[in-house]
């Protein structure tokens, strides 16, 4: 496949080579596909093959993401719709089947992402992440599980957060939405461990997007990353990469579990403190970069 045409982000999980055969032809729905961390996920999903059914309530940026993948070659279906809507939801399944006849994998990543102090937001926003965050995973989940089912198995995979573990500063209600999610990836494993469907969650920490690139030089944002113990911020590509593998067949045996992709924030007890912060060592950030 070439890049001709692709964002910057989603280069970065174009360029990996394929890595799981066995991905081939299989059908990936994912939500959330047009921006951001989705956008890297469709991109690498594609990349080893899969038949992507993205969807998002973004329409341009759908558009886009249809575009560039049919222009490298890979089968896409875009559905233009709404996650904390039941019936965009059960559109969203049919248009799935219509066009490749089926659904082996679900990525839940659609989510909104504002983060308020409990006393600084109205009711609306817990409706609207509840709604968004918790229920439209869960129904998505629902109905790929009755898909997958039939099948013969299947698998699901949540986007959370780090907010799950642990709780961000002005992290609400989000970091109850992705609790809840941490909960359900293991409620759902063990329910549907018998019909051959694995259900896992990928947990990215800070994670490098379109969102936070007007950022990146600030001197603040510079200086949270040297609280990350691997010294940068997550890519799309990182949090692709452990997509893919917990798709795979190398993942057979894994279910139920939430992986963290967040340089090592959770390992922590707490960032460094005052006169703790280590200085960049250029080169120990090389070998980081390569992945070592
Ligand atoms: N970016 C980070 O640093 C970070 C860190 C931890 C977890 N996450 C999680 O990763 C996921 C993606 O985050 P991102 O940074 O790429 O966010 P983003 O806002 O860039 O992308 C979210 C995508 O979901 C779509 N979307 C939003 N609401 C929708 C709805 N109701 N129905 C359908 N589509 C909807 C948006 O249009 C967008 O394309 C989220 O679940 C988020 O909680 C992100």
């Amino acid at each position: 496949m070439t890049t001709r045409g692709r964002s910057a982000e989603s280069e970065q999980s174009a360029e990996v080579r394929p890595r799981y055969t066995e991905l081939r032809g299989r059908v990936a729905v994912i939500t959330g596909a047009a921006k951001g961390i989705g956008r890297g996920i469709a991109d690498r999903l594609a990349n080893e093959g899969m038949r992507i059914v993205a969807a998002d309530i973004d329409k341009d940026a759908l558009a886009e993401l249809e575009a560039s993948l049919t222009r490298d070659g890979a089968a896409v279906h875009g559905y233009c719709g709404d996650v904390s809507r039941s019936e965009d939801i059960a559109q969203l399944f049919v248009e799935a089947v219509d066009a490749f006849g089926g659904v082996d994998l679900l990525v839940n990543v659609a989510a909104d992402l504002s983060r308020r102090r409990v006393l600084e937001h109205d009711e609306e926003l817990i409706d609207v992440q509840f709604d968004t965050n918790i229920r439209g995973p869960y129904v998505c989940s629902q109905k790929a599980a009755a898909l997958m089912r039939q099948a013969g198995g299947g698998g699901i995979i949540n986007i959370s957060s780090v907010g799950g573990a642990q709780a961000h500063y002005r992290g609400l209600p989000y970091d109850v939405t992705k609790g809840a999610i941490d909960a359900m990836t293991r409620a759902m494993a063990i329910d549907l461990g018998i019909y051959g469907i694995r259900v896992n969650a990928v947990a990215p920490g800070v994670t490098f997007t379109y969102r936070t690139e007007p950022y990146k030089d600030a001197p603040l944002y510079k200086e949270a990353l040297k609280g990350i113990p691997l010294q940068r911020s997550g890519t799309v590509a990182d949090i692709a990469s452990a997509v893919a593998f917990l798709a795979s067949e190398e993942a057979a045996y894994i279910t139920g579990q939430v992986l963290y992709v967040d340089g090592g924030i959770t390992a922590q007890l707490g960032p460094p403190g005052p006169g703790e912060i280590p200085e960049i060592d250029t080169n120990l950030g090389s070998h980081v970069e390569r992945g070592i």
